[in-house]
């Protein structure tokens, strides 16, 4: 369990020979299901041992995660958006957010966790999963790479996600509940479709679909045109997973404001205000 090839089942998955048929085919497989489906998990990602450390590592982080805000609302990532209006619209509409993060300055360079982010393999096999160029790592020294942390009744709001391609490893599901829901394509670049994004706010279950992800799953999720949350969890069984950024231009960091809110206050005490 040296390096981070050895975490992987490439047998399953060969993300190292990407050129070889069977890594073209994987390649065209989770394109397809992107285009289909705006999702695509991989079961059986990870190696059950290094699965079985990562969990470890993450049950040892776990107190050092911070709860952040206890609601957001779906467009939660721009702030500056809400003004002047109703209080029933979604953009000022809050639903219940019950987790907790490890940011990534927390995370040692001695994890399986760290080690396979940082591992470049990874990198240029998740750009060609996503179709573009090139993908870097994020280089925000908190959010580059997370670790939430879901207890018993924890759940993730409604949300969009900032970015266009949101990759996550689900460490370890709950016992019951915990599900990722989400409501494909329900707003595009030209329309916000705010009428039924409220529908949905409302309890709408017309068009969400659940999925109960499998531990060890490396999961890409279109997550910018797709609403999405993590339904409560049932059971004393911690939900885990990993939340691995990168984008398509290098350096990218996210907003100061954004880690001291979901990071806290230690965050102003060691990045300077720009
Ligand atoms: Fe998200």
């Amino acid at each position: 369990m040296g390096t981070p090839a050895d975490f992987i089942d490439l047998a399953r998955y060969p993300i190292d020979d990407l050129q070889s048929p069977r890594g073209r085919a994987l390649i065209a497989d989770i394109k397809r299901n992107m285009a289909e489906r705006v999702i695509c998990s991989l079961p059986g990602f990870l190696r059950p041992e290094a699965l079985a450390r990562m969990v470890a590592e993450a049950e040892a982080l776990e107190p050092l995660a911070y709860r952040g805000p206890a609601e957001a609302s779906p467009y939660f990532y721009n702030y500056r958006t809400a003004v002047d209006l109703p209080s029933d619209h979604p953009r000022v509409r809050k639903t219940p957010r019950r987790l907790r993060q490890i940011a990534y300055d927390l995370i040692p360079p001695t994890t399986a966790i760290w080690q396979l982010y940082n591992w470049d393999p990874l990198a240029a096999f998740l750009a060609q999963a996503s179709g573009v160029e090139r993908l870097y790592r994020s280089a925000d020294p908190f959010q580059a790479l997370n670790i939430s942390v879901m207890d018993e009744d924890g759940c993730q709001q409604w949300h969009f996600d900032a970015n266009e391609i949101n990759i996550t490893l689900l460490l370890q599901p709950p016992e019951a509940g915990g599900e990722f829901e989400y409501v494909p394509l329900i707003r595009s670049t030209e329309n916000e479709n705010f009428d039924d994004v409220k529908a949905v706010l409302d309890g709408s279950r017309e068009r969400v679909i659940q999925l109960q992800l499998e531990a060890g799953a490396l999961v890409l999720f279109k997550g910018h045109h797709s609403m999405h949350r993590v339904a409560p969890v049932r059971g004393a069984r911690r939900r885990f997973q990993t939340i691995l950024g990168h984008n398509t231009r290098p350096g990218m960091v996210g907003s100061r404001e954004s880690s001291i809110l979901h990071y806290g206050p230690r965050v102003a005490l060691i990045a300077p205000s720009q």
